[in-house]
């Protein structure tokens, strides 16, 4: 009987420490009946939260995650991600307030609020991101000593916090990210001993010398704030530290080297300040670092030595500064992935040993003063994916190997003294999508075998999406087989020494092919075939590339009509026909073009009167009619013929029609004036 009783006050004892405390349970109940009335009672979170009742263990619940840890059995993590509906139809947003019973469970650990939509005054969790919290952080965060994680990023959060945050003693990740802090880094951060993470806020303050009392601190990212002074040389009491971020501050002065003395330091990122490196100093690094970037950081000299010693490296971004000397022998050596030195002054060579790294994926080189020919073993480098090796003085031909690279996506050669007879057979570079190899002296757009057909190198390019061959000297006419680029959206041929006519079935090849037609009639915005060569008529067809903003044709001796079907054109917003010879009239279709906002017809051999009504009334600058045998209308201030003709018109209509016309065109120029006025 005794032993029974004994036995049973046991088992009451056991299960009572199994279940959760009474009063977390009935904080998390006060929470789910007013989560349930502000949602009116939505029959989605009734089914959510169906085993939340009084007469199971909370600990049992859905969401809910309960430990033994503090003692008896209590809850430590809840997942309340997605408690609305995100999408954008449903207005329903929860008030901050109804999380108020969730701050009793002082036990918490982790709390997922992410995902929600709520609002108001608040205060007390992690994982609040994305919601669209406006408010300040209170003090009753700080009640929760056993918070580890606390993610608030991308929030509308303001206020200063920083001090207070240093009695959340067991923190380990705060990631304040994304929202409007300001103020100081208090004293009291050098309580916290655990992971700092604290970007995009406006931090302006120097970094406190107590931020080497970090000394478990693992990653320190303080981007986008307004730091300003020196990098103390106490960050080398960081000992833990693996990754430095302190991109886009307002840092000045020397890197310190003592920080390069943190053995377990992976990652330096430093973009966006105005440091220097301390030339005297010999850096001899004990860490190993996989990662520097220092972008628009204003350093000058060589590319430093020392980086030479980092064989784990496999991002280097030293782009924007003021660089000089050459890419050494030891750097090209290198197993880097990611090799950023563009807007430099770096010159000489490219050493071909860079291109024999298998890891090789994107080489930033553009604007420097690099010469000489691309390397023959260009497209050995097999994962080469983005090399813009633009705005150099790079010369000769283009490797034939570079179309091996069958990871080729990006290729920037523009604006060199790169020649040759043919393009680059880029066949087999199926995932190509841009291509600009514009300001060269490349001569010629096809091979010798077909005429008007399109290079095997170019036509099967199915991704390519971008074209430029600007100002070259490229000869032949356009091949009709550009149709195959289904993906093209830019075309820029301009400035070169094209012949022949704009092909019709360039155009019409594309209805054609079930399925692809539409797509490309969809994608072209650019089309500048200006300043060649090139006759004939424009085909009618050119109507039916409906995203077309920019159509460029100017300075050809194309003739004939303006076609009536560049009135379908409707995102059409410039539209330079200029420098031909062009007859008849200009269609009085364009009146349908309600984005055209530039409309240069000038130098060709128009007659009649230009269309009015829409955005045509607003093309009244004189210079895009110049040259015009025998144009009228109201944008110029040209009387048409038509327009006196007795049979149309009596005389003194004519004569208050014109006087409208006057009326308009003083409307606008007061309308300019007004607007310019109130700037
Ligand atoms: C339920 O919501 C209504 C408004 O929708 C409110 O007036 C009422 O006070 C709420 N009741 C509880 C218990 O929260
Ligand atoms: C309470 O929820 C449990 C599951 O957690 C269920 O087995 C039980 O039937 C529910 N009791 C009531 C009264 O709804
Ligand atoms: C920081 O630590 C000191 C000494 O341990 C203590 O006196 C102080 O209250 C702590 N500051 C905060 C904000 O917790
Ligand atoms: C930040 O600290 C500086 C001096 O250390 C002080 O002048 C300034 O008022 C402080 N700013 C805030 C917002 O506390
Ligand atoms: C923090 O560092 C400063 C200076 O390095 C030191 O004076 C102070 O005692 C340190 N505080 C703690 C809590 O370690
Ligand atoms: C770049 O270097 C060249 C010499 O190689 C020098 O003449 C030129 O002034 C430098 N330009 C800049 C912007 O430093
Ligand atoms: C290509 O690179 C490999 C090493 O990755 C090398 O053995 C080979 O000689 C290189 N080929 C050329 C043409 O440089
Ligand atoms: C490119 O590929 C061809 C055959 O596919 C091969 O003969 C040539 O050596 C390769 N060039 C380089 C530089 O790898
Ligand atoms: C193409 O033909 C022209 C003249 O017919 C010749 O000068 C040129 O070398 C040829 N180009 C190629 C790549 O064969
Ligand atoms: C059309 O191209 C010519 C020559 O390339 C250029 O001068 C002109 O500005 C371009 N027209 C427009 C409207 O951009
Ligand atoms: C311009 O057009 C008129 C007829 O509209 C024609 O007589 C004249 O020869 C044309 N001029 C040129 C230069 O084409
Ligand atoms: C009109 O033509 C003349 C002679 O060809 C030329 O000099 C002038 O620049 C042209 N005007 C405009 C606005 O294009």
């Amino acid at each position: 009987m005794e032993k029974l009783s004994i036995l049973l006050v046991l088992l009451i004892l056991f299960t009572s420490s199994l279940c959760c405390p009474e009063d977390q349970k009935q904080a998390l109940l006060q929470f789910k009946a007013s989560l349930i009335n502000a949602t009116a009672s939505s029959k989605r979170l009734r089914v959510k939260f169906e085993t939340w009742n009084f007469s199971s263990d909370c600990c049992n619940w859905d969401m809910v995650s309960c430990s033994s840890r503090f003692g008896a059995r209590t809850v430590i993590a809840l997942d309340l991600q997605y408690l609305v509906n995100m999408q954008f139809w449903d207005s329903t947003v929860l008030s901050s307030t109804i999380l108020t019973p969730l701050f009793h469970i002082r036990s918490m650990i982790h709390l997922d609020l992410s995902l929600n939509k709520i609002q108001g005054e608040l205060t007390v969790y992690l994982d609040m991101r994305s919601n669209g919290f406006n408010c300040f952080i209170s003090s009753q965060l700080f009640h929760l000593r056993y918070l580890q994680h606390l993610d608030i990023s991308s929030n509308s959060i303001h206020g200063i916090l920083i001090g207070e945050v240093g009695s959340l003693s067991s923190l380990r990740v705060l990631s304040l990210d994304y929202n409007s802090l300001g103020g100081n880094i208090s004293k009291e951060i050098g309580n916290m001993t655990k992971l700092l993470f604290l970007p995009k806020n406006s931090l302006s303050m120097e970094i406190p010398f107590h931020i080497g009392n970090l000394s478990n601190i693992k990653d320190l990212i303080l981007r986008h704030n307004q730091l300003t002074g020196r990098m103390p040389s106490s960050i080398q009491k960081l000992t833990e530290l693996e990754t430095l971020d302190f991109e886009n501050n307002l840092l000045t002065g020397e890197i310190p080297s003592v920080l390069f003395n943190i053995k377990g330091l992976k990652d330096i990122t430093l973009n966006g300040n105005d440091l220097t490196w301390n030339k005297n100093a010999k850096i001899v690094p004990k860490c190993m670092l996989v990662g520097l970037s220092m972008n628009s950081c204003g350093i000058s000299g060589e590319i430093p030595n020392w980086i030479s010693t980092q064989k784990t490296l496999t991002f280097l971004d030293l782009g924007e500064n003021q660089l000089e000397g050459i890419f050494s022998q030891w750097l090209a050596e290198m197993k880097v992935t990611t090799t950023i030195l563009s807007g430099n002054n770096l010159t000489g060579f490219l050493p071909s040993l860079l291109f024999n790294s298998p890891c090789l994926s994107t080489l930033l080189l553009y604007q420097n003063n690099f010469y000489g020919e691309l390397p023959d073993n260009i497209g050995n480098a097999s994962q080469l994916g983005f090399p813009m090796l633009g705005r150099n003085d790079f010369s000769g031909k283009v490797p034939e190997s570079i179309c091996n690279n069958s990871n080729l996506m990006l290729l920037d050669l523009s604006n060199n003294k790169l020649s040759g007879q043919t393009l680059p057979d880029f066949r087999s570079n199926v995932l190509l999508e841009i291509i600009d190899l514009s300001s060269n002296e490349f001569s010629d757009i096809h091979d010798n075998k077909t005429t008007s057909e399109l290079p095997d190198c170019l036509s099967q390019l199915s991704n390519l999406e971008i074209l430029n061959l600007r100002k070259n000297s490229l000869q032949g006419s356009i091949p009709s087989s550009i149709s195959n680029l289904r993906s093209l959206q830019i075309l820029d041929l301009s400035s070169n020494y094209l012949v022949g006519e704009i092909p019709t079935k360039f155009w019409k090849s594309c209805w054609s092919i079930q399925g692809l037609s539409s797509d490309n009639l969809d994608l072209y915005t650019l089309l500048d075939l200006s300043m060649n060569q090139l006759f004939g008529e424009i085909p009618a067809s050119l109507g039916t590339l409906k995203a077309l903003k920019t159509l460029n044709i100017s300075h050809n001796n194309i003739f004939g009509k303006v076609p009536t079907s560049l009135g379908d054109l409707v995102n059409i917003e410039s539209l330079d026909l200029s420098h031909n010879k062009l007859w008849g009239s200009i269609p009085q279709s364009l009146a349908k073009l309600q984005q055209l906002t530039i409309l240069d017809v000038s130098n060709n051999n128009l007659t009649g009167k230009i269309p009015i009504g829409g955005q045509m009334d607003t093309m009244n600058d004189p210079n895009f009619y110049a040259n015009k045998s025998e144009l009228c209308g109201m944008q110029i201030q040209v009387l048409c013929l038509e327009d006196l003709s007795p049979t149309n018109l009596p005389k003194d209509e004519s004569k208050e029609t014109w006087f409208k016309w006057e009326g308009v065109w003083i409307g606008y120029l007061v309308g300019f004036f007004v607007i310019v006025g109130s700037l």
